[in-house]
């Protein structure tokens, strides 16, 4: 019953985020159970001594189960004392924490996963991840946050960090940081270009990153090549260049609805050859974006509520089919002053089938 509202408030967790790693209980549940907190207590052999009752620690009103030390929504106001030093997992979100001191976390070097969303943070002390050698997953989303915390570690996989108040992004912000795979930067009063080129160029092998929600004006600089999915949907970008997204050449999905975009450069999809899903939606483009017929892999692209006034023949495929190598699954064209009835049929040739076109109803204000 208790593993089963952990896993409730686990999934609760994820509930409100984008990404989900299915992953995310695996290392709660390779534990045997009750190894840890259910010590042998028969006495040894011998004259039995009187002696104390041995309580396996927990701080007080937290439930510790199977290395996992659940403190949410207790009103907190610091990080607890009295944390299993076995401890894996450690929430603590929905409390009123404002404040990471020195030695919040000290001795807990098997942690892989620390919860403090939706607190009140405004400050981490610089020395206080320094114990956490083997932290994979820091979710600090929804606190008070000015600033990406510095020396967090070096172990670290995924950081979420969206609904805070950090302006900057600095080149230096995620340095020594090698094995992050996953990063969420969204909500964040991020203008202009508040994020430093190259900021992102010491992740060597992360593979999502998501900067969504805020008011940056451009790509941001030096993206890594090991990058699978880009989300900056939501932004003030106006153009789409293609330096900006050269050697891309793993990046599969590309958000940018809801931007103010009027041009993509000629030679931008060349640079993702591998892209799969290409969201440019709630834009103001007024063409077709170049560079379609000659991708061979694209398959879904979002254009509707745009400013696109013409589509030609030769927008979408290539001359002949067998250049392409996927059919596209999805093409939406509607809420464009194009009429759909100009449009030809024989522009969609290398479509996968007639329902995944959406061209319709374009209607004059
Ligand atoms: C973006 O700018 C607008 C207008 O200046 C502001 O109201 C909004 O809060 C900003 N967005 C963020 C995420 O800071
Ligand atoms: C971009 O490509 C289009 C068509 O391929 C061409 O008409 C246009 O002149 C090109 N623009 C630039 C700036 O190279």
């Amino acid at each position: 019953m208790r593993l089963a509202c952990l896993i409730l408030l686990l999934v609760s967790v994820c509930w409100a985020l984008p990404f989900y790693q299915s992953g995310f209980l695996d290392f709660m549940m390779e534990d045997e159970p009750g190894s840890a907190m259910f010590p042998d207590l028969t006495p040894p052999e011998g004259p039995v001594l009187p002696r104390m009752p041995l309580e396996p620690v927990c701080p007080f009103r937290c439930q510790c189960h199977l290395r996992v030390v659940q403190c949410s929504d207790l009103r907190l106001e610091n990080v607890p004392e009295n944390i299993p030093n076995d401890a894996t997992l450690l929430d603590l979100q929905n409390n009123k924490i404002r404040e990471i001191r020195e030695n919040d976390f000290k001795g807990l070097r098997g942690l892989h996963a620390l919860i403090l969303v939706n607190n009140k943070i405004t400050t981490i002390h610089t020395k206080a991840f320094a114990p956490l050698v083997n932290l994979e997953r820091l979710y600090l989303s929804k606190n008070l946050l000015k600033d990406v915390p510095p020396n967090m570690p070096k172990s670290l996989q995924e950081l979420r960090i969206h609904e805070n108040k950090i302006t900057k992004i600095k080149k230096a912000t995620f340095t020594g940081l090698p094995n992050i795979l996953v990063m969420e930067l969204g909500s964040n009063p991020l203008a202009g270009s508040a994020v430093d080129g190259g900021a992102f160029a010491d992740l060597k092998r992360v593979s999502y990153i998501r900067i969504a929600d805020t008011n940056i004006t451009s790509i941001p600089k030096g993206l890594p090549s090991s990058l699978s999915e880009l989300h900056l949907d939501g932004n003030k970008i106006t153009k789409v260049t293609a330096e900006s997204l050269k050697g891309l050449k793993n990046l599969a999905k590309l958000g940018l609805s809801h931007n103010e975009i009027s041009v993509v450069e000629n030679g931008s999809l060349a640079n993702m050859p591998h892209l799969r899903e290409l969201h440019l939606d709630n834009n103001a483009l007024t063409i077709v974006p170049t560079g379609l017929p000659e991708h061979k892999y694209i398959q879904v692209i979002y254009l509707h509520a745009n400013k696109i006034g013409t589509v030609g023949t030769e927008d979408f495929c290539p001359p002949s089919y067998n250049t392409k190598k996927a059919m596209y699954s999805g093409i939406s064209l509607f809420s464009n002053p194009v009429p759909y009835w100009e449009v030809q049929p024989i522009t969609f040739r290398c479509v996968f089938d007639r329902s995944a076109i959406q061209l319709g109803n374009y209607r004059k204000k």
